[in-house]
C-alpha cells in the first residue's frame, strides 16, 4: 500500500473523528486541534513458516503484510474511553476506573485488555477517543487481533508518552488477549508486528525472545495469500486445547525420560521422539512430531531464503501443510482444497495452511506475473465447488505497528 492510500485512510479517519467525536463535547473541543491527533498504522502479519511453534517455546520466520488497521484519535481531561470503528460501524464507552468484559462487543475486548495491563503495570492513562478503520480481513488467519493490541498500545504510548520497552509492550499484549480475552496464544503475532521491518522477514525464537532480520527478497516470486472465508475467532476452536495436548505431552516426556530439562516440545529431539513412540499416547506423539519437524522446517526455510532458493522453501511450506494437517489437525475442507488446487498449477512453488488454522487463510509463493492468472483459475474452482469465490491478498512486505505523521 502506498503512502498515499494510507494517508486517504487517515484523512477518511480524521473527518469522521471531527463529526463523531468533536461536535458538543467541550472537553475533546478543548483538546482539538487536528495536528493533535495521533495516527497509528498497524499492519497483519504473514506467517511464512513456524506454525504452533510458538507456544512450544520454538521458532518462526514471518512478515508484516501492507494491509492494517488505522487508528487516530486525541487524549482529553476525562477517564473515559469512547471507541469507533469504522470498520464494523460500532461504538463503545466505557470508564477507565472499571474496564469489565464485554459479552457482547466482542472487538473491544482486545482493547480493554491491554489498557488493563498498561494499568496494571503501573502506567498512568487518561481518557481519550479515538476512531478505527481497517483494510486488513477480520478473522481470517493474519492477525487482526494483534494489529489491534499493538496498535492501541503504541496510541496510548504516544499520546500519554509513556516509555515502556518493546518487548514490554509485546508481553503486556500478549497478556491481554491470553488473560482479558480468553486465547492463550503464543508471541509469534505480537512479536512480528511490533517488530518487523519492511524488506526484512522476522526470524523469531520463543525460547528467549532473540530475533534476527533476514532480507526479504523472492525475486520474481511473490506471496499470495487466499482467504478460505472460513472465518473463526481461535476463542472458539481447538485452539486453546492444541496447548494442554502439547503441556500434556511435555509432562509425559520429561517424566518417562526423567529429564528435567526438556520443559517445552522445542527441547525433544526428532531422535528421542522416536524412541518414546510406544510409550507416548499416539495423538500426543504426532502434536510432538510437527512441533520439532516444524522448528526443523524454520531452520531449513531461513537457509532458502537467504540463497534464494525458492523451489526448496515452497517444498518446505508443502511439507508444513501436510504435517499441520495429518499431525497437528488443524486443517479444514477448504484449506485443503486451496492448497491442492493452487499447488498443482506449475507457476506456484508451494503452499500451506496459514496462522492458527480452523480455517482462515492460505499463504502461496507464486510467480509475480501469473498472479491474475492463479486468481482466475482457483476462484472459478473454489467458486464450483462452496459456491462462493476465496478472496486474495498480494502481500507485501511492510513495516511493524508505527506513528505516522500525514
Ligand atoms: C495464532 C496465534 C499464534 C500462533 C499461531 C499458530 O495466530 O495467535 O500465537 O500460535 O496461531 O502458529
Amino acid at each position: 500500500m502506498k503512502k498515499s492510500e494510507t494517508n486517504i485512510f487517515f484523512k477518511n479517519l480524521q473527518d469522521l473523528f471531527c463529526g463523531k467525536f468533536i461536535r458538543g463535547c467541550k472537553e475533546r473541543e478543548n483538546a482539538f486541534k487536528k495536528e493533535n491527533l495521533i495516527n497509528v498504522l498497524s499492519p497483519g502479519r504473514v506467517n511464512i513458516i513456524g506454525e504452533h511453534t510458538d507456544y512450544n517455546l520454538g521458532l518462526a520466520i514471518s512478515v508484516a503484510v501492507n494491509k492494517y488497521i488505522f487508528l487516530t484519535g486525541i487524549r482529553d481531561d476525562s477517564n473515559k474511553v469512547e471507541v469507533y470503528s469504522k470498520y464494523l460501524n460500532e461504538r463503545c464507552k466505557f470508564s477507565l476506573d472499571k474496564i469489565g468484559y464485554d459479552e457482547k462487543t466482542q472487538w473491544i475486548n482486545y482493547i480493554k485488555g491491554v489498557l488493563k495491563e498498561y494499568i496494571k503495570n503501573g502506567y498512568k492513562i487518561g481518557g481519550f477517543s479515538i476512531v478505527i478503520d481497517s483494510n486488513l480481513p477480520i478473522a481470517a488467519g493474519m492477525s487482526s487481533s494483534a494489529a489491534l493490541e499493538v496498535g492501541i498500545a503504541k496510541f496510548i504510548e504516544e499520546l500519554f508518552n509513556l516509555k515502556v520497552d518493546k518487548k514490554d509492550t509485546v508481553k503486556y499484549c500478549n497478556s491481554a488477549e491470553n488473560n482479558f480475552v480468553g486465547v492463550k496464544c503464543g508471541l509469534l503475532d505480537q512479536f512480528t508486528v511490533a517488530y518487523v521491518k519492511k524488506n526484512n522477514a522476522i526470524f523469531l525464537n520463543f525460547k528467549d525472545l532473540s530475533y534476527e532480520y533476514i532480507p526479504f527478497n523472492l525475486g520474481e516470486n511473490t506471496i499470495l495469500i487466499i482467504d478460505s472465508n472460513e472465518n473463526r475467532n481461535l476463542s472458539d476452536t481447538e485452539y486453546n486445547n492444541r496447548i494442554d495436548e502439547c503441556k500434556n505431552a511435555v509432562k509425559i516426556i520429561s517424566s518417562i525420560t526423567k529429564d528435567s530439562s526438556i520443559k517445552s516440545l522445542s527441547d525433544v529431539s526428532l531422535d528421542l521422539l522416536y524412541r518414546l513412540e510406544e510409550k507416548l499416547p499416539e495423538k500426543l506423539f504426532r502434536r510432538t512430531r510437527h512441533v520439532v519437524t516444524e522448528n526443523n522446517r524454520v531452520l531449513l526455510l531461513k537457509e532458502s531464503l537467504l540463497k534464494s532458493e525458492i523451489k526448496k522453501l515452497g517444498l518446505i511450506l508443502l511439507k508444513s501443510h501436510n504435517s499441520l494437517k495429518y499431525d497437528y489437525e488443524v486443517s479444514t475442507e477448504r484449506l485443503d482444497f486451496l492448497v491442492d488446487e493452487v499447488t498443482k498449477l506449475k507457476w506456484v512453488y508451494g503452499a500451506r495452511l496459514m496462522g492458527a488454522g480452523f480455517g482462515g487463510s492460505i499463504i502461496s509463493i507464486v510467480k509475480k506475473d501469473k498472479v491474475s492468472d492463479i486468481i482466475e483459475i482457483i476462484s472459478k474452482k473454489f467458486l464450483k465447488k462452496f459456491a462462493e469465490a476465496p478472496k486474495f491478498i498480494e502481500c507485501l512486505s511492510s513495516d511493524g505497528t508505527k506513528r505516522v505523521s500525514i
